[in-house]
């Protein structure tokens, strides 16, 4: 691994609806890792923690709201790209308000776990499923 590698932290998180599915969503073509599927998130911004970044994400990307309490820490993903190390903490949320629309063009499924490798993923998020699985 690169000496100066940096490391890239983005917060990601498992919605979970009433019959135990979780969301997924389809990066957008343009974005890297276009077609695959993640779980929804993004960069945690300075002065952000990664709570506060799920709760500003899950807003803009989906147009739902949740609260820090709402947010329980399940994993995390630690993957090195080529360009820099992703950590990526894995919360789990299963109360929300509102519907989960795709506000940035992206396609949106919930998937029960025990199928989530039925859809292509990065490499930083696939090692999460059998953390989804084990829960649910
Ligand atoms: O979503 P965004 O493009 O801001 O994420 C930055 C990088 O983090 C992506 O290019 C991808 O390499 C990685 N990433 C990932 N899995 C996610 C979200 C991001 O591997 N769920």
């Amino acid at each position: 691994m690169s000496a100066e590698k940096r490391i890239l932290l983005v917060s990601a998180c498992a919605l979970v609806d009433t019959d135990g599915r979780v969301l997924i969503s389809q990066r957008p073509e343009g974005k890297p890792l276009a077609g695959l599927w993640e779980f929804p998130g993004g960069k945690v911004e300075p002065g952000e923690t990664p709570e506060e970044t799920l709760i500003r994400e899950l807003h803009e990307e989906l147009g739902i709201d949740t609260k820090v309490a709402c947010l329980a820490p399940l994993t995390f993903a630690s993957h090195s790209y080529e360009h820099f190390h992703l950590l990526m903490p894995l919360f789990v949320c299963r109360r929300f308000s509102g519907v989960p629309t795709p506000r940035e063009g992206q396609a949106l499924k919930w998937v029960k776990p025990n199928r989530l490798r039925e859809f292509p993923m990065p490499p930083a998020d696939e090692p999460l499923i059998p953390f989804l699985i084990d829960l649910l």
